[in-house]
């Protein structure tokens, strides 16, 4: 009797094509703390990597002449495309952030992920060029969290008082006393921020600019142990319930500089993004999962009925000539 060598042969191919097929979806998911880490560098990414920013603009900033600012900052995402990554189309439409540069939101559904990263290394306008400080990780980081981090606000912040909408405050209080209290403090003034060389507490930011608490609740705050609301397991409706809370706390008397968003301006139509909260996001990333093992498995059951036919055949012929 001959031993039978194909099923040994098969199974190491099937194994081999389904440990490939596997690592590849594992490969082609980004994950939470890739996300993170490009929420962090759309924030400040000289913070980020530890390097310092460019003393000159970014040469894109001399294309507007309303925003004032200078150096270190022209380089930030969020100072162009806003910390509702709705450009000249959300909280930056009016007031001294204005530039008019693009609503990176609504044409996010129509890039790749390599699309994104050519914008970021100039090969689509070589003055969008952060390839001489972003290396290709950083990049791809940017990309995914761009393509997966994102979460619309827009319904739930008044653009004329800047509030959340329908808020469960008293959940956003245990929130803030179970995970904030230890370093913001009882009234939100244990730390004091030094923005644009003012002193503001986190009462003050939570009311002048919601977007900028939301990103760096739900993404944390670079070079600094702050806990990450994505990491937590955080919802939408969970930031949105702390920021609720922290804007009823002490502001310092004024808020010293003002919204940014014109009361006037009606809110951009919100055009559906690829997911508009944390959890369609993780249901996204589950579907994309699943639909790679029944692509996986539908490969792997091709191949098996094919080594079935060889099989078949070859048994054949040796029952013709024993
Ligand atoms: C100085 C302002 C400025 C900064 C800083 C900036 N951008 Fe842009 N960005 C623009 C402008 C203007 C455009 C549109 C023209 C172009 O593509 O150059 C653009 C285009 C884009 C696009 C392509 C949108 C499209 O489909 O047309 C993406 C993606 C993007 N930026 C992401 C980023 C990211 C990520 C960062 C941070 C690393 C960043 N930008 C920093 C001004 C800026
Ligand atoms: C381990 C201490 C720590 C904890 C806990 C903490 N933070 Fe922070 N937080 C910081 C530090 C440090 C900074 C940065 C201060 C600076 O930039 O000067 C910061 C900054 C911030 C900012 C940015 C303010 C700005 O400049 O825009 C926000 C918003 C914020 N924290 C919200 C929260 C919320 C909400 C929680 C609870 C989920 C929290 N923090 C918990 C330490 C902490």
């Amino acid at each position: 009797m001959r031993v039978p060598r194909f099923p040994i042969f098969f199974s190491i191919s099937v194994f081999i094509m389904l440990f490939t097929a596997t690592t590849l979806a594992a490969e082609s998911l980004p994950n939470q703390d890739d996300i993170i880490q490009g929420a962090q560098l759309y924030d400040k990414w000289y913070a980020v990597l530890g390097v310092n920013p460019p003393a000159e603009n970014m040469p894109i900033w001399s294309r507007q002449s309303t925003n004032t600012r200078s150096g270190a900052d022209t380089w930030r995402c969020n100072e162009c495309h806003g910390w509702d990554y709705k450009g000249a189309q959300g909280e930056y439409q009016a007031g001294s952030h204005y530039t008019g540069f693009p609503d990176l939101y609504t044409l996010l559904p129509e890039l790749e992920i390599e699309a994104i990263v050519d914008h970021l290394n100039g090969k689509i306008d070589p003055a969008h060029d952060f390839s001489a400080y972003l290396d290709e990780t950083s990049m791809a980081q940017l990309a995914y969290f761009l393509k997966n981090g994102l979460i619309d606000d827009t319904e739930y912040i008044d653009p004329v008082s800047l509030r959340v909408v329908n808020p469960d405050i008293a959940h956003g209080q245990e929130l803030y006393s179970s995970t904030c209290l230890s370093c913001h403090g009882e009234d939100g003034k244990a730390i004091v921020f030094q923005i644009e060389a003012i002193n503001e507490y986190l009462g003050s930011v939570a009311n002048r600019d919601p977007w900028r608490f939301l990103h760096r609740t739900r993404f944390g705050v670079a070079g600094t142990d702050m806990p990450v609301g994505m990491r937590l397991g955080w919802t939408a409706e969970d930031g949105r319930d702390v920021l609720a809370y922290v804007q009823s706390l002490p502001t310092g008397g004024v808020i010293i500089s003002q919204p940014t968003q014109n009361p006037l301006a009606s809110p951009a139509p919100s055009i559906g993004g690829p997911a508009s909260n944390l959890w369609t996001g993780i249901l996204t990333s589950l579907g994309t999962l699943a639909g790679m093992l029944v692509i996986a498995g539908l490969f792997i059951g091709g191949f098996l009925f094919l080594a079935l036919i060889v099989v078949v055949i070859f048994r054949r012929r040796g029952k013709r000539n024993p």
